[in-house]
């Protein structure tokens, strides 16, 4: 009696786990491959790659662009990137819970974000970079919390950037820019510490750039160019940022001076603040910075001397100055930078004479001058030792002399 209930009880539980086992993986290899299917039917494909390759009779492993995992042979990684795919995406593509790579990047994808996709937890990188994806950035992304990779860049975006993105607290790369972002960044994505590079460029952002709290210390580059930011950048905020390489704040309307803790960053290669309406001078500690390799602070409301400083940052190669208030002379070791390709100082108010060792860097490509008071009279060989010159520009000035010979010739 006793052996029979026991025996029932058994059999119950081998026949429930069998079944479990059996329809778990019936359906991981129909669920998998009726989602493709389901991907396929919604793109309109030119070049035909899915229809001829897509196919029923050969395993979805097998399938072009796709990868399984060798233990439990689900789909990882869809890869369509570059395709000239048009088409909106089904919902059932959430149905590929083992998916740990998912790249639309480069085709004419449109439409909105399924929510489905929120099912895929497994997700580390997501690209639907360059296409015509339109609606709001869902806040539900931010439920995608293993995801070390994020593209969304130029696309039809439109709203704010949802404050949940900042529970991606593995997040590496960060990319938004190229859409019609309304609305001020959240701060929540300055907690995020693995951060290294964040794009927000070419959107309407408003707003301040939101106070940091936390160290990034992994943060590399920032591009928050051609928005809309406004206010002052806190004093304190680089310290924050350790290890940056790139700043990129331009076409803003930012105002203030530069913040003291910029010249600790010292890893930093470019910055570009140009298009603003900063002020004050541009400090001497700007000589700190031995890795600066491109300068961009163009149209703002700098004055005081160009710092001397800047002579001894031989890794340099632009000096992009231009409409700004700077007087004082051009720094007369000027020629100490031997990686000059381009040196614009048009449109300040800069006086004395043309340093000569400038005509003898011969990386220089481009030199704007114009537009100023310099003086004085230009060295006759100027030319000579300039091999890369394609511009030179320096009309409206008081300089004396003949236009040099060698010259005529560009
Ligand atoms: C699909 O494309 C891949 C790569 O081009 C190829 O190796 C495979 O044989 C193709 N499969 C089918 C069914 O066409
Ligand atoms: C996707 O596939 C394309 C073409 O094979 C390749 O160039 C690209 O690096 C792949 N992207 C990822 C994220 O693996
Ligand atoms: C996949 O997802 C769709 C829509 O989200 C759902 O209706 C369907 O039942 C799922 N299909 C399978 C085979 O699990
Ligand atoms: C998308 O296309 C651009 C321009 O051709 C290219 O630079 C980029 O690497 C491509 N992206 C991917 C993921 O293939
Ligand atoms: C989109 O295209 C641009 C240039 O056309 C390229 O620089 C960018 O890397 C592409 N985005 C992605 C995610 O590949
Ligand atoms: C994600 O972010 C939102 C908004 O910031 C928050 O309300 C929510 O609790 C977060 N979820 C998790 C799982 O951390
Ligand atoms: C940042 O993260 C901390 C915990 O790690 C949390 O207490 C705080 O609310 C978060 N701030 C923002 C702006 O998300
Ligand atoms: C920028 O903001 C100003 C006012 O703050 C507004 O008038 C202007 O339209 C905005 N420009 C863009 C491109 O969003
Ligand atoms: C610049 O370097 C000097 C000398 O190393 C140091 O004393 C100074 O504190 C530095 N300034 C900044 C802003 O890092
Ligand atoms: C340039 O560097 C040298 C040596 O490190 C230092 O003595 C000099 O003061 C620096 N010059 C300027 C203008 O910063
Ligand atoms: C440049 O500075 C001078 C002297 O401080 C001032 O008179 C002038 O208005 C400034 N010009 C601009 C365009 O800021
Ligand atoms: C420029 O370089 C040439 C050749 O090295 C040298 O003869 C000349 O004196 C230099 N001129 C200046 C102004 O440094």
């Amino acid at each position: 009696m006793g052996n029979t209930s026991l025996n029932l009880a058994l059999l119950i539980i081998f026949q429930f786990s069998i079944r479990a086992t059996f329809s778990m993986k019936l359906t991981t290899i129909l669920t998998d491959q009726s989602a493709l299917l389901a991907l396929k039917n919604h793109v309109y494909d030119p070049e035909n790659v899915l229809e001829t390759n897509w196919s029923s009779s050969t395993h979805v492993c097998n399938w072009f662009r796709v990868s399984c995992g060798s233990k439990h042979h689900r789909v990882t990684a869809l890869n369509l990137s570059g395709l000239e795919l048009v088409g909106t995406l089904p919902p059932s593509l959430g149905n590929l819970s083992f998916l740990s790579l998912l790249s639309l990047t480069n085709n004419s994808f449109h439409g909105r974000l399924p929510v489905q996709l929120s099912n895929l937890r497994r997700l580390k990188h997501l690209s639907f970079g360059n296409n015509s994806f339109s609606g709001e950035i869902p806040s539900w992304l931010g439920s995608l919390t293993e995801l070390r990779s994020f593209f969304l860049d130029n696309n039809n975006l439109k709203g704010v950037i949802p404050f949940s993105l900042g529970n991606l607290s593995k997040l590496e790369i960060l990319t938004l820019s190229g859409n019609q972002l309304l609305g001020s960044i959240p701060s929540s994505i300055f907690n995020i510490s693995s951060l290294q590079k964040m794009d927000l460029s070419n959107n309407m952002l408003s707003g301040s750039i939101p106070s940091v709290s936390h160290d990034l210390l992994s943060i590399e580059l920032i591009n928050f160019n051609i928005n809309n930011l406004t206010g002052h950048l806190s004093n304190d905020m680089f310290d924050h940022f350790p290890n940056l390489k790139e700043l990129h704040l331009s076409a803003n309307m930012l105002s203030g001076r530069i913040p003291m803790s910029l010249f600790k960053c010292k890893k930093l290669q470019i910055f570009s603040l140009s298009y603003n309406q900063l002020e004050g001078s541009l400090p001497v500690e700007i000589g700190n910075l031995s890795m600066l390799q491109r300068v961009y602070i163009a149209r703002n409301h700098f004055e005081g001397e160009i710092p001397r400083h800047i002579v001894n940052l031989t890794l340099l190669s632009v000096l992009d100055f231009p409409d700004n208030n700077f007087t004082g002379t051009i720094p007369h070791q000027i020629g100490n930078l031997q990686n000059l390709e381009y040196l614009h100082l048009g449109a300040n108010n800069i006086v004395g004479s043309i340093p000569p060792a400038i005509f003898n860097i011969s990386t220089l490509s481009i030199i704007y001058l114009e537009l100023n008071q310099l003086s004085g009279r230009l060295p006759p060989d100027v030319g000579l030792w300039l091999p890369n010159l394609e511009q030179l520009h320096l009309d409206i000035n008081q300089l004396v002399g003949s236009f040099p010979m060698c010259l005529s010739a560009y």
